[in-house]
């Protein structure tokens, strides 16, 4: 997993929790990386399971809303440092459908290792998508948050229910989307 989503967790813990939150958990989960990330960097994408699962720890909040809260922290800076990938598009379905054959490639572009999933669309009518997410990482709750901080962005309001799965080690979740206004 590149650095720069660490770096992008690591503000999220300083910024919603505290600098002193953020040492304390980098410390505790004794990191191979020792938690010094350069945005171009490789890291195990362990070492953020191993961070969250520390910040759930020392906060009683439960792991999967973190990763979802953080989820939502990224579409936000997502959409500060890469306007044009939101531009011209209209509404979080339309968006959501450009992820795999748009922004993820040119994602692969900037950074040939990065570790992406798949998704697959399937747009039932202008209000309904399915949505189904394919990785050998756990971070189906980072989808949905990014999915969340998306709806934010757009100023729209989704109802989403979610069917989790694994198989021969593959995490497979169907995120079934309603927009609702
Ligand atoms: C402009 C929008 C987006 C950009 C620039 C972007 C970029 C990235 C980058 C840089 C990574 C890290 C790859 C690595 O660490 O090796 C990543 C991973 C990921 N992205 Fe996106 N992404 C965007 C939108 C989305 C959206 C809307 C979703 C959800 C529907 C999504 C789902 C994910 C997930 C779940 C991962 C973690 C890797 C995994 O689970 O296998 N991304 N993305």
């Amino acid at each position: 997993m590149k650095g720069i989503v660490f770096s992008e967790f690591n503000d999220m813990v300083e910024e919603t929790f505290s600098p002193e939150i953020l040492d304390r958990i980098i410390e505790k989960a004794a990191l191979p990386s020792g938690g010094a990330y350069t945005s171009v960097g490789t890291y195990d994408h362990v070492e953020l399971v191993s961070l969250v699962t520390h910040l759930s720890e020392e906060t009683g909040i439960d792991a999967g809303e973190l990763v979802r809260a953080f989820g939502k922290h990224l579409a936000g800076r997502f959409a500060t440092q890469y306007p044009a990938f939101f531009n011209g598009v209209d509404g979080t379905l339309d968006f959501l459908e450009t992820i795999e054959a748009h922004v993820h490639v040119e994602v692969r572009k900037l950074y040939p290792d990065a570790e992406l999933p798949i998704f697959d669309t399937r747009r039932h009518d202008r209000d309904h998508l399915q949505m189904t997410y394919r990785s050998n990482r756990p971070f189906a709750d980072l989808a949905e948050g990014l999915i969340l901080g998306c709806a934010e962005h757009f100023n729209e309001n989704l109802k989403i229910s979610r069917e989790d799965n694994q198989h021969n080690g593959i995490n497979e979740s169907r995120f079934a989307i309603q927009q609702q206004n």
